[in-house]
């Protein structure tokens, strides 16, 4: 192996092209390939920035030829040569350096490589595991890589916005309490005081609010948030917001400031102008339309209310539902009259995934309405529905009949589920939207109680306060949620600034003067001493960033994400520890330690 020495690099890999002709220029970076051509022997040279053909001839220079035979992927060189333009047969237009190659005049092996674990060069399945153990030659990949290089752009975006409008980065700590984001805490013993714990902060949302009371006015910080929950493609359990919070301000002007951030932002990395104001909609309305409160907006294929059409119908199974209180809600899938049975089996299976017990569909035919269940209808039903649906020759109606809750969780699905076998989602386009209305509370069958939709900080709609104590499930709240192609990628809201309106919320919720004093009553304590009306918002980062880069999961837009089993295999966390360390800790663990 040998020493930079002297050798100070001229450019990057990416750089070079005619202006540069007959140049002695320095370049070092890793041999992404060797092939030996007839004697000649070329390498492509790669860095950060992009790929330099690199020509060793040995008429020209034997030795450094003999030399460059040695050469592997992954090594690690220093070349200094001269800028020459390739012969016209070998140009390759796809690389911004395709019109040059570099003739060599000396060659310096800095560091050598094994062969990697899986080529770098190709395009081919790797295993996730083996990806994320050797994420270092992962990321050399200019795929992912590109990624991370976006990701730094978006937020020095997002940074120079908010500096623009007044904000101050502010820092809040991550050895903390547990706030109630709904998530399960990450936990951090404490070895000082004995029996006590942190918790990782699931957002910094309750410091971020008494910033506001602290007078700090506009407060924002690119933040890691940790979460212990169940795992999915848009999950990590430790993940990155923008979060942000501001003094004397209303729901439309945070929107305002924030659609202006996106407009920079998307503006910035994909040259895409957006149009801001984005269209809203309320969350009982989306509900009712999509079946969720985070609608794909980029199609159609609405759900349609058919209880009352069909409140008398002759379908035992669709009657049931109505007389248990349920809906009966359907889609018109357009133009899908086609489908053959098994294409209705697997719809049905996909469907019973999300609970359905069962799926009727109608195709509609020139002449008649196919389907077993057609003779349960009488013809002025027929009529209702084909009116409400639209319904036209060649589509295919599909059923969901059961509780609200299950209709919309099957619909929903089946709606997107559909949209990607039709292709309906067009690919780069980018739709927002955001959801507004909530409901503040929800009633939690499992625990006969009812839990904060978005958190308990949350301010109640001004004109429902008097149901707050009557009909605490028809309050809506304050706050707001801003989708994109069907994800949510940031909530947030107005907050209650009074300590009587809090504590009134935290009784609707079923907790306690006391619990409330013991968990929040240094909240508590600061809305007393002056709480400016405030509110604000958190995205989240991995997710936005999955959708700019076009990527199938947030695991491809984080330098080191963990796994589906929230493990790193890289550096093998979480790992075992020594007795030593838990009993520091005060903790005495009941399984056998390992020899
Ligand atoms: P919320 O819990 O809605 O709000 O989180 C804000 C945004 O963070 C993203 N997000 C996640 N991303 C990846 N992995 C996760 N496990 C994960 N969980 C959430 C989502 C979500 O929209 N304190 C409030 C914000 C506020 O009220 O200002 C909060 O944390 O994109
Ligand atoms: P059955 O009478 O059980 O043979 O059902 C007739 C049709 O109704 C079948 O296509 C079932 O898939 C469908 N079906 C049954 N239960 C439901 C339900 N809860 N929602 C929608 N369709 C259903």
């Amino acid at each position: 192996m040998e020493s930079m020495g002297a050798l100070r690099r001229t450019h990057t890999c990416n750089d070079l092209g005619l202006d540069f002709l007959d140049q002695e220029i320095i370049l070092m970076g890793w041999v992404l390939r060797r092939r030996d051509h007839g004697g000649v022997i070329f390498i492509d040279l790669r860095d950060r920035w992009g790929i330099t053909q690199i020509v060793f001839n040995p008429e020209i220079n034997g030795e450094i030829h003999a030399k460059a035979h040695q050469l592997r992927s992954e090594w690690v060189v220093a070349i200094r040569g001269r800028v020459t333009k390739r012969p016209a047969s070998m140009e390759n237009i796809k690389l911004k350096t395709g019109a040059i190659e570099i003739l060599v005049d000396e060659l310096r092996i800095l560091n050598i490589s094994e062969t990697p674990p899986f080529p770098l060069d190709e395009e081919i399945e790797i295993s996730d595991n083996l990806r994320l153990q050797y994420r270092y030659l992962d990321l050399r990949r200019p795929e992912i890589a590109k990624n991370l290089i976006l990701r730094h752009q978006a937020l020095q975006n997002v940074r120079a916005y908010l500096n623009e409008h007044n904000f101050l980065e502010i820092e809040t700590p991550m050895l903390t309490r547990s706030t109630p984001e709904g998530a399960r805490d990450y936990l951090v013993p404490s070895r000082v005081n004995a029996g006590k714990f942190f918790a990782l902060p699931q957002s910094p949302q309750l410091f971020k609010q008494i910033l506001m009371v602290a007078g700090m006015d506009r407060y924002y910080q690119i933040v890691k948030c940790f979460r212990d929950e169940d795992l999915r493609a848009d999950r990590q359990p430790e993940f990155t917001q923008i979060d942000m919070e501001l003094s004397f301000i209303t729901e439309a002007e945070i929107i305002t400031i924030v659609e202006g951030m996106i407009k920079s932002l998307f503006k910035a990395v994909k040259n895409i102008e957006l149009q801001p104001p984005f269209q809203q909609i309320t969350y009982a309305e989306a509900m009712r339309r999509f079946g969720t409160d985070r609608p794909d907006s980029r199609f159609g294929l609405e759900l349609v209310d058919l209880t009352e059409p069909l409140r008398s119908c002759g379908f035992k199974v669709f009657n049931t539902v109505i007389e248990k209180g349920g809906v009966i809600k359907a889609i018109n899938a357009k133009g899908c009259g086609g489908f053959s049975r098994k294409d209705l089996d697997d719809l049905t299976e996909f469907a019973s995934r999300f609970g359905a017990r069962g799926m009727a569909w109608i195709k509609i035919k020139e002449d008649e309405w196919q389907s077993p269940i057609t003779k349960f209808f009488s013809e002025e039903e027929i009529k209702a529905m084909a009116v409400a649906l639209d319904a036209q020759p060649g589509d295919l109606i599909l059923f969901g009949a059961d509780k609200a809750k299950t209709v919309h969780q099957v619909l929903a699905e089946l709606r997107l589920e559909l949209a990607r076998r039709l292709g309906l989602a067009q690919e780069g386009s980018f739709n927002f939207l955001w959801v507004t209305d909530f409901p503040l509370l929800e009633y939690d069958e499992e625990q006969k109680r009812y839990t904060a939709v978005h958190h308990p900080f949350t301010a109640p709609n001004e004109d429902q306060l008097e149901l707050l104590e009557t009909n605490p499930g028809a309050v809506n709240s304050r706050a707001y949620d801003l989708v994109l192609n069907g994800n949510e990628i940031g909530g947030g809201s107005i907050r209650i600034h009074s300590p009587a309106m809090q504590k009134t919320v935290f009784q609707a919720l079923g907790i306690e003067a006391e619990e409330a004093q013991e968990k929040f009553g240094f909240l508590l304590r600061a809305l007393e001493l002056g709480a400016p009306p405030h509110g604000g918002i958190a995205f989240g980062v991995d997710r936005l960033m999955m959708l700019l880069t076009g990527s199938s999961s947030i695991r491809d837009v984080i330098a080191f994400p963990k796994t589906q089993k929230a493990t790193c295999p890289l550096t093998e966390a979480p790992s075992s520890v020594a007795r030593k360390q838990l009993t520091e800790l005060h903790l005495r663990p009941d399984w056998k330690e390992k020899e």
